[in-house]
């Protein structure tokens, strides 16, 4: 997730582009970058790092010229690097782009065919390389912004400065939120309401596939077919840091519903439902390797951890490779076992944490083959990983409790188990379809989840005084018990803890009493009866049940509770993540009334970079 900013108007732009994107850098803030036209020519200046080291190289903000776009970037394609930094150029065309083009290796083989030479990994200069070719060949510059829109496939927020045209700011959305702000002294564009709130409160939200064209007067709207559309200016009644958490009240709330799109944005480009094939780019293991694969072991901390517990699940059952999962802190000083034909999967939002990072280099010493999944490109442990990256594109997670990092990493294993099931020839074309097919309906199921957030927060303010919860799950819902008993301990300080439903009678069960309520995750697969009986054992001890149940339950289960959660059921493997959605949400609506600082947690840090 990126940030984008573009003014024309009467003001010197280049100090209103550096305020906005100050007031986007939570939506990312490994380089940033700026260019205005000075006179007809383009000024541009990019940095590595925060935004103050783009302040510091453009001094007192020299540039006079009052037409400028401006970004902040969340790496996804590319690492962070002054070369990778937006804007980009090429030729008359100069562009920043929030989202992910999912098609970008094609048209970048036909533009380099056609003698386009690039100067950067990133995804998004093909939209400057595109655009110029366009213009080329002669086009007008609305007519060749709006074919290059019809070319690109994926999510994008984009700005467009054109050299010679330089009264006239472009902007194009598809699938990523694109704003015009009307100010006094001139016309904005922005990514997200922040950037742009101190100079006007009257905004234009644009829709998916339109296109704007920006004046200082004014702008002018179209469809990609070319048609004018009209738009109402809406007064956006937000303080500025309400609005940089999108209305949220904390960024963890925010952080919770911008998953289905997380989740999206994680395996977009990375599949192929007609072929049934999963794409890896950032993986170097040969198919030769993958067939001599003999043991996954997958490293990682606290959330981290959970995920692969639901990886080990998925990934033992597609691709029949036995799978251990160890937390760092013990893997490191046990003296693992790492045999030839070993991979260590090593899991890591920061990619920072100090001992997933020394559990790998552990792992890579005795002779390990090393793939990371990270949220941060280029963080140190991304730089470990001998056998390649892949990357959750979750965006910045900003709330110290870790959840849309946990969904989009489930959703990384899950292509993982894909990509080497159909390596080792356990998985035929149909049935990859098929799980492929899932994976595309995930999002829609998790958005319907999402919906259960007033059941939630009343369920919350009628358990908020308790002080122990028990969480139990079986089968892959014992690791989604454990990120939910996680979830609210963090950030609610309630003791929670959590057990495979079938140890209940090897101990917890003498913990049952009116006093502590039991959150009880269900699902339908092989162990639902089992897990029935779990729930039966409490209820017949008196004891509080909330039940989380994906897809309608029993009856029976409407007669144990009053409190059910329901969220629809995908397969198997990914009814963990939608099941995921509503444990935090608990957790969230809890804390939020105990008045917890619910994104900074005390005690807490969003990365653990020391032991
Ligand atoms: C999760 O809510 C916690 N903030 C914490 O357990 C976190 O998952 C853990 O510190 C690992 O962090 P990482 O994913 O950045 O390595």
């Amino acid at each position: 997730m990126c940030g984008i900013v573009g003014y024309v108007g009467a003001l010197p732009a280049c100090s209103i582009l550096i305020d906005g994107l100050k007031r986007l850098e939570y939506r990312g803030y490994d380089s940033a970058g700026i260019a205005v036209n000075e006179d007809g020519q383009f000024e541009i200046v990019r940095a590595k790092g925060k935004i103050a080291s783009l302040e510091a190289l453009l001094g007192a903000c020299a540039l006079s010229g009052t037409v400028g776009i401006g970004h902040t970037r969340w790496a996804t394609h590319g690492r962070p690097s002054e070369t990778n930094a937006h804007p980009h150029r090429a030729g008359r065309a100069v562009v920043v782009h929030n989202g992910i083009i999912e098609n970008y290796l094609e048209i970048k083989g036909a533009l380099t065919a056609a003698g386009k030479v690039f100067a950067s990994e990133t995804d998004t200069e093909v939209i400057a390389q595109l655009v110029n070719k366009l213009l080329e060949d002669g086009l007008e510059p609305l007519e060749a912004i709006r074919r290059t829109c019809n070319e690109l496939k994926g999510s994008f927020a984009v700005g467009v400065l054109i050299e010679d045209r330089p009264g006239i700011l472009y902007g194009m959305r598809n699938e990523c939120p694109l704003i015009v702000g009307f100010g006094e002294n001139g016309t904005f564009l922005a990514s997200d309401a922040p950037a742009i709130l101190n100079h006007t409160q009257r905004m234009v939200f644009m829709d998916d596939r339109e296109i704007v064209a920006i004046r200082s007067t004014g702008a002018d709207f179209y469809n990609f077919d070319g048609m004018a559309v009209t738009k109402e200016v809406h007064t956006v009644d937000m303080n500025p840091v309400m609005a940089e958490k999108g209305g949220y009240k904390h960024f963890m709330l925010k952080e919770i519903f911008e998953q289905p799109r997380a989740v999206t944005d994680t395996f977009r480009g990375r599949i192929s439902e007609e072929k049934g094939e999963v794409y890896l780019d950032g993986l170097t293991i040969s198919d030769e390797e993958v067939m001599k694969l003999r043991r996954i072991v997958i490293i990682a901390c606290g959330t981290s951890f959970h995920a692969g517990l639901v990886g080990r699940r998925i990934i033992e059952s597609l691709t029949r490779i036995p799978v251990e999962v160890d937390l760092a802190s013990e893997f490191r000083y046990r003296d693992p076992i790492v045999e030839e034909g070993t991979l260590i999967v090593s899991i890591s939002q920061s990619g920072e944490t100090a001992d997933t990072i020394a559990a790998t280099k552990e792992g890579a010493v005795r002779g390990g083959k090393v793939v990371a999944i990270c949220n941060v490109i280029g963080s140190s442990l991304s730089r470990l990983a001998s056998h390649g990256v892949i990357y959750t594109h979750a965006g910045p997670e900003i709330g110290v409790a870790s959840t849309k990092a946990f969904t989009t990493q489930i959703a990384v294993l899950y292509l993982l188990a894909l990509y080497l099931g159909k390596r080792r020839g356990l998985l035929d074309e149909q049935r990859m379809r098929d799980l492929l097919a899932d994976l595309v309906r995930l999002p829609g199921m998790m958005e319907q989840a999402l919906e259960t957030s007033t059941q939630l927060a009343k369920m919350a303010r009628r358990y908020e005084a308790h002080t122990s919860f028990l969480y139990l799950g079986r089968g892959i819902n014992t690791a989604i018990a454990y990120e939910g008993a996680l979830k609210l301990k963090e950030i609610s300080y309630i003791h929670a803890e959590a057990y495979a439903g079938g140890e209940m009678k090897h101990g917890p069960i003498a913990l049952i009493s009116e006093e502590m309520p039991v959150v009880a995750i269900l699902s339908r697969d092989r162990v639902y009866e089992k897990m029935l009986g779990n729930m039966e054992e409490v209820r017949s001890r008196g004891g509080i049940l909330l039940v989380f149940s994906a897809g309608v339950g029993d009856p029976v289960v409407q007669t144990m509770t009053q409190d059910v959660v329901t969220v629809p059921s995908s397969n198997e493997y990914l009814t963990a993540i939608v099941l995921t959605l509503p444990l935090q949400l608990l957790a969230y609506h809890i804390a939020d009334f105990k008045g917890t600082d619910v994104d900074q947690p005390r005690n807490l840090a969003k990365s653990v970079t020391v032991e």
